[in-house]
C-alpha cells in the first residue's frame, strides 16, 4: 500500500498514482486472456488483438491521426525517438545533411543525434532558449538550410516546464521532417498532428497518459518510411523471411507488451473521460499556486517561464546555500515529499539555464496532486531554505 502521508511530486519521471482503472485493466488482462496477439487464431489471442487495435484507434483519435495503422507501439518514448532518428538515416536523412534541434532536448534525442553527427557526418544546429527557458522559435528561419532534413523538438521541457510553439514550428518547417518528443506533454496538452504539421510524434504511456512503464509508441505520417530498428516475427506475412514493409507491423517485431498497452488504453480512457482541459486546468492551478508561493520564499531561485505563461507543472529550482541532493533528501526524509534532484538527463538544458553541472531540484505535479500538497511543499521549502 502506498504511504498515505507521502507527497509524490515526481510526475515528470513517471506519474503516480495510476488511476484504479489502469490497475484493474492490467490485472484483468493478465488473468483473462492470452498476451500474444496477432499470432494464433484462438479466442484468447483474438481478444488481445482487439485490445491492441482498440488502444491504437483511441490513440489515433486522441492525437487526430488520419489513420490508426500509422501508430506503432514501442516500449518507451526513447525507443520511439530512436526509431525515428536512426530510421530516417538512408531514407530522409543522408550523410552531410543538416538537423535542427533545441537546447532543451532530453538525451533520448541528443545521444542518437550526437551519434549520427560522429558516425554519419550529419550537421546539427541548436535552437537557443530564452532566459526563461523557452525555445526561441523566431530563430528557426536563421538556422534553416537547403539541406535541413530533420527538426526534432521537445514539446514540453522536463527541466523548465516550457512549452514549445509546435504550430509555429510546423508552419516554418518547409520540407524538413518534424519529429516531436511528446514525453512530457501527451495527456496534458492538446496535440493535433494535422494542425501542427507533425511528421512523427513520439509518446510515452507512463507519464501523463497514466499507463504503466514499458508502454509508448509513435505516429508516423503516411508517405514516410523509416528503417526498422529491430526485425522479427510480426504474425503477418509469416511465409517470408523479409520484414513486412507496412505499418504498424514493420516496427512491431516480437510479442508486444500487451499488459502495458492494456494499461495505456485504460490510462488514455481515464484522460479522455476526465477531459484534457480539466486535467490541464488542475495542473495549471497547482503550478500557479506553487510559483506564487515560491516568489515569497527568499533564497529560492526558479528556472523556467513565469506563472502567467503557457507552461507545464514541472518546476526546477535551487535553494541558495544548499545542494540539490541535500534539499531532495530533506524533503523526502523530513516531509515525505518526493522530487527529483540533479541533472534531468538533459545536459544542454541545464547549460542553457546556467544550472550545469549541479542541476536543479525539480517538482512535477500531476492530476492526483492537491492544493494541500503544494502548500505542504511550500512550507517545507520555507523551512529548508532557512529564510
Ligand atoms: N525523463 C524523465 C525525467 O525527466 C525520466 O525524469
Amino acid at each position: 500500500m502506498p504511504d498515505k502521508s507521502a507527497i509524490y511530486a515526481d510526475n515528470a519521471a513517471t506519474s503516480f498514482p495510476k488511476p484504479r482503472q489502469v490497475l484493474d485493466a492490467v490485472a484483468a488482462v493478465l488473468g483473462s486472456m492470452s498476451l500474444s496477439p496477432g499470432r494464433s487464431a484462438h479466442r484468447f489471442s483474438l481478444e488481445s488483438s482487439r485490445l491492441i487495435f482498440d488502444t491504437r484507434e483511441a490513440l489515433a483519435e486522441f492525437f487526430n491521426c488520419p489513420d490508426s495503422s500509422r501508430i506503432a507501439f514501442t516500449c518507451n518514448v526513447t525507443e520511439a525517438l530512436n526509431v525515428g532518428i536512426f530510421g530516417l538515416l538512408g531514407e530522409t536523412l543522408h550523410p552531410g545533411d543538416h538537423v535542427i534541434t533545441t537546447a532543451l532536448e532530453h538525451n533520448a534525442v541528443m545521444r542518437p543525434l550526437r551519434h549520427l553527427e560522429k558516425t554519419a557526418g550529419i550537421g546539427i544546429s541548436i535552437l537557443p532558449v530564452s532566459g526563461e527557458g523557452e525555445v526561441m522559435v523566431s530563430e528557426l528561419p536563421r538556422l534553416m538550410r537547403d539541406n535541413t532534413r530533420l527538426i526534432v523538438v521537445n514539446h514540453v521541457s522536463n527541466v523548465t516546464g516550457a512549452v514549445a510553439d509546435l504550430e509555429a514550428i510546423g508552419r516554418q518547417k518547409g520540407e524538413a521532417f518534424l519529429l516531436v518528443d511528446a514525453a512530457q506533454s501527451a495527456g496534458v496538452f492538446p496535440i493535433d498532428v494535422v494542425r501542427m504539421n507533425i511528421d512523427m510524434l513520439a509518446f510515452t504511456g507512463h507519464k501523463s497518459l497514466l499507463g504503466p512503464t514499458g508502454s509508448g509508441g509513435f505516429y508516423l505520417r503516411p508517405g514516410f518510411g523509416l528503417r526498422p530498428l529491430k526485425m522479427g516475427g510480426t504474425g503477418s506475412n509469416s511465409e517470408t523471411e523479409i520484414q513486412p514493409d507496412f505499418m504498424p507491423d514493420c516496427y512491431e517485431a516480437g510479442t508486444p507488451n500487451t499488459l502495458g498497452i492494456a494499461g495505456l488504453g485504460a490510462g488514455l480512457n481515464f484522460v479522455t473521460g476526465t477531459g484534457l482541459a480539466v486535467i490541464r486546468a488542475h495542473e495549471q492551478r497547482l503550478c500557479r499556486l506553487f510559483l506564487d508561493g515560491l516568489a515569497q520564499i527568499k533564497g529560492v531561485t526558479v528556472f523556467g517561464p513565469p506563472a502567467d505563461r503557457e507552461r507545464a507543472a514541472v518546476i526546477s529550482l535551487k535553494v541558495s546555500g544548499k545542494s540539490e541532493s541535500e534539499v531532495a533528501q530533506r524533503l523526502d526524509r523530513d516531509y515525505h515529499i518526493m522530487v527529483r534532484a540533479g541533472l534531468h538527463c538533459a545536459p544542454a538544458a541545464h547549460r542553457a539555464m546556467g544550472t550545469f553541472a549541479e542541476g536543479t531540484v525539480r517538482f512535477s505535479f500531476g492530476f492526483f496532486n492537491t492544493e494541500a500538497d503544494v502548500t505542504a511543499c511550500l512550507a517545507a521549502l520555507e523551512i529548508i531554505s532557512g529564510k
